[in-house]
C-alpha cells in the first residue's frame, strides 16, 4: 500500500522548547514553566508539571485558551482569517485541488504525485461497497428519522463488520485498510441514508466514477431512470467538501481524538465525532441557517427585526451561521462559499430568495456595533446550505455533507494522535459540591 502514516518524529519537530520561561507565583511559591513555540511562532505555556509542582490545576471552561495537542495538519489564524492545510492555503486548495488530493494531503502530509494519487484513488474505489447486512440496519430505522442519528450508528457499525479493526495492536496494513474502508464507504452510507428518507431503493456504487461523481450518482440516480452527472454539481461539491476537510481542534475533531485516546477503534471514534458535529452550535448550524432564513422570509423578510432579536440577551434567538470560537475576522471558507453560491445558483438557473435575505442579513449584521464589537462574522455554514439546497439536498442532509467533507480531517487527526502516542484524554475539575457528610437513615431525613 502506498499511504504512509506520518512518523511521530513529525510531531516532535513541529514545536521547540524555548529558552525563555513563564513564571507562576502561587501561594508564596514561584515556579518556572517552559514555553513551546509552533512553526508559525504561536507560543504556548507547557503546564505538564504544574500540578505535580504546585498541587493546582488550570481552569478553562470550553478550552478557550487551552491547547490539547501539537499538530502538523492544519494552521489557523483566527485574527487574520488564515486557514492552511499542511502549509497550503485553503484558497489555493479550493481553487485547484480535488477532494481526494486534499484527503491524501491531510492524511499523508504531502500532496500526492500522479502515481501516488492513482494508488490511493484505486484503493478507495475498490472498497466502496458496504456489506449487504447493512441494509437490515437501515430497515430498522423509522422512515423520517434524522440522517445524522443514522450516520453516527452506521459509521460505528463498521467496527462490527470489520472486527479486526477493534484490536489495539495493528500493523500498518490493517490501519490503512480501516482508512480506505472508511473513506470509501462513507459516500455509500450517506447516499443510503438519503434514499432511506425517500423510501427508495439504494443504488450500488459505480467504481468507474470518481469519489464525488459516485456519491452524486448513488444519491440522485433513480433506479428506474438514467441519471446524467452534472459537472456543475461535481465541481461545487468537490469545492464544498474541500472547504470542510479539516479545521484543527474543533469540537468534533477533539471528540474523535479524545475517544481515540482510549484506544477505541477508528470507526467508533469517528462515529462519536459525527455526534459532536450534529449540534447546532457546530456542524448542525448549516441546517439551522436555512430554517432561520425561511422563518425570516415567511415573516416578511424584515432582517433588521431578526438582527435585533439576535442581540437581545433575553431572547434565545442567535444568528445561525454567524460567529466562531477562533475566527475574529472573516472565516476564509465563508468568503469562498459566498462566491461559489452566486456562481452555482446562476449555473443551475436557481433563483432562491433566501440568498437575498442571507446577503441582507450579513450586510445588516456587519454594520451593527453589537457584531462589530464582538467580531462576529459569517462562518462556513452561513451560505453552504443555500448551495446544498440548490443542488437538490434536503435540509436534514446538510450536516451529513459536512461530515462527508470532514472525514479526511478526522482520520488524519486520529492517526496523528495515535502516532504521537498521546495519553488517554482525561480533564480534571474543580469540585464545587457538598463536602463530606454522614449518611442519615431514610426515616430520619
Ligand atoms: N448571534 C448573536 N450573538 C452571538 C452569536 C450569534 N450567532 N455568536 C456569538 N454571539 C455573542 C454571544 O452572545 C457573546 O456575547 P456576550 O459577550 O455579550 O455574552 C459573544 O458573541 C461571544 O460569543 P460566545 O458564545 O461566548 O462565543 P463562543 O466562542 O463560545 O461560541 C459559536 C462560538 C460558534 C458557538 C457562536 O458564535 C454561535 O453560537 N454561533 C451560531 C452557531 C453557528 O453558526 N455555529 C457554526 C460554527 S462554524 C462551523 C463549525 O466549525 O462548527
Amino acid at each position: 500500500m502506498d499511504l504512509k502514516i506520518l512518523p511521530s518524529q513529525q510531531f516532535i519537530n513541529t514545536y521547540h522548547p524555548m529558552s525563555e520561561t513563564a513564571k507562576i507565583s502561587l501561594q508564596g511559591k514561584e515556579i518556572e514553566l517552559p514555553l513551546i513555540i509552533g512553526s508559525e511562532q504561536e507560543v504556548g505555556i507547557d503546564i505538564s508539571d504544574l500540578r505535580a509542582k504546585t498541587g493546582a490545576i488550570t481552569f478553562d471552561v470550553g478550552y478557550k485558551n487551552s491547547g490539547a495537542t501539537a499538530s502538523a495538519i492544519t494552521y489557523l489564524d483566527g485574527e487574520l482569517g488564515i486557514l492552511r492545510h499542511r502549509g497550503y492555503s485553503i484558497e489555493d486548495l479550493a481553487e485547484n485541488a480535488t477532494f481526494m488530493e486534499v484527503a491524501y494531503l491531510l492524511i499523508n502530509g504531502e500532496l500526492p504525485n500522479k502515481a501516488q494519487y492513482d494508488v490511493f484513488d484505486q484503493n478507495i474505489r475498490s472498497h466502496t461497497l458496504v456489506n449487504e447486512d447493512m441494509k437490515n440496519i437501515f430497515e430498522a430505522w423509522p422512515t423520517g428519522s434524522h440522517p445524522m442519528g443514522q450516520l453516527i450508528a452506521m459509521i460505528s457499525s463498521l467496527s462490527s463488520f470489520y472486527p479486526e479493526s477493534i484490536g489495539t495492536v495493528q500493523n500498518d496494513n490493517q490501519k490503512l485498510l480501516n482508512v480506505y474502508r472508511l473513506l470509501a464507504k462513507m459516500p455509500t452510507i450517506c447516499s443510503m441514508i438519503y434514499k432511506k428518507s425517500l423510501g427508495h431503493p439504494f443504488n450500488y456504487p459505480q467504481n468507474k466514477l470518481d469519489y464525488v461523481s459516485n456519491f452524486l450518482n448513488m444519491t440522485f440516480k433513480h433506479v428506474t431512470e438514467d441519471y446524467e452527472i452534472d459537472p456543475v454539481l461535481v465541481n461545487a461539491l468537490n469545492k464544498l467538501l474541500i472547504l470542510h476537510a479539516d479545521h484543527e481542534q474543533n469540537c468534533s475533531t477533539s471528540t474523535v481524538r479524545l475517544v481515540g485516546s482510549s484506544h477505541a477503534n477508528l470507526y467508533a471514534s469517528v462515529g462519536a465525532g459525527v455526534a459532536a458535529l450534529w449540534g447546532p452550535l457546530h456542524g448542525g448550524a448549516n441546517q439551522e441557517v436555512i430554517e432561520m432564513l425561511e422563518i425570516i422570509k415567511s415573516d416578511g423578510g424584515n432582517v433588521e427585526k431578526w438582527v435585533e432579536k439576535a442581540k437581545d440577551k433575553n431572547d434565545s434567538f442567535r444568528l445561525m451561521g454567524f460567529g466562531h470560537r477562533v475566527y475574529k475576522n472573516f472565516d476564509p471558507r465563508a468568503k469562498i462559499i459566498k462566491k461559489a453560491c452566486d456562481d452555482v445558483l446562476n449555473k443551475l438557473g436557481v433563483n432562491d430568495p433566501t440568498l437575498e435575505i442571507a446577503k441582507k442579513l450579513e450586510e445588516t449584521a456587519l454594520a451593527d456595533p453589537y457584531f462589530i464589537e464582538r467580531k462576529l462574522f459569517p462562518n462556513v455554514d452561513f451560505y453552504s446550505g443555500i448551495i446544498y439546497r440548490a443542488m437538490g439536498f434536503p435540509v436534514e442532509m446538510f450536516t451529513v455533507l459536512f461530515a462527508l467533507g470532514r472525514l479526511p480531517g478526522w482520520i488524519a487527526q486520529w492517526n496523528e494522535m495515535r502516532e504521537q502516542k498521546q495519553p488517554i484524554g482525561r480533564p480534571r475539575q474543580i469540585y464545587t459540591g457538598e463536602i463530606l457528610r454522614p449518611y442519615v437513615d431514610r426515616t430520619k431525613r
